[in-house]
């Protein structure tokens, strides 16, 4: 494994949509690995791949230990509302308060391929919907609640 360079705001990759992955080898589960390590080095709690200047669907999440790996993710269904402050590893030192759905059903593939199917809650949620975003170069400040 190996740390890679997180991309700042202000790189243009952060602003492009990411390609869906076609290819599951080994260069897939390094950068799985890499992204995971470069974002537990951080003290982050999710990475996309845009953020390790790559523009493919793939995102890592990990909150209070429970860790995910998405490749592919697409939301089928969300519900409710949660308000609450988000970070952003490509945005440091800023924090934005953010509206999300308390709840979202998510079918992804793993590093190998396999259709899977994750049901998340409250912060995982948050967490998930806004490395999901990464993947259509959105950032989290774009959806901030007006002061
Ligand atoms: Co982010």
């Amino acid at each position: 494994m190996a740390l890679r360079d997180i991309v700042k705001d202000g790189n243009p990759v952060l602003r492009k949509k990411s390609r869906e992955v076609e290819v599951f080898d080994e260069k897939l589960g390094k950068l799985l690995d890499d992204m995971h390590e470069t974002m537990i080095a951080a003290d982050g709690c999710g990475l996309a791949a845009p953020q390790v200047g790559l523009l493919k669907r793939v995102a890592v999440v990990e909150v209070d230990g429970d860790y995910f790996e998405f490749v592919n993710p697409v939301i089928i269904s969300q519900s409710g509302s949660q308000q609450g402050p988000e970070g952003c590893l490509s945005v440091p030192g800023r924090s934005e308060e953010v509206i999300r759905p308390y709840k979202i059903t998510v079918i992804f593939q793993d590093r190998k391929g396999n259709k899977l199917k994750g049901t998340f809650e409250d912060f995982l949620a948050r967490a998930c919907c806004h490395e999901f975003d990464h993947l259509d170069g959105i950032l989290y400040y774009d959806k901030a609640v007006k002061k």
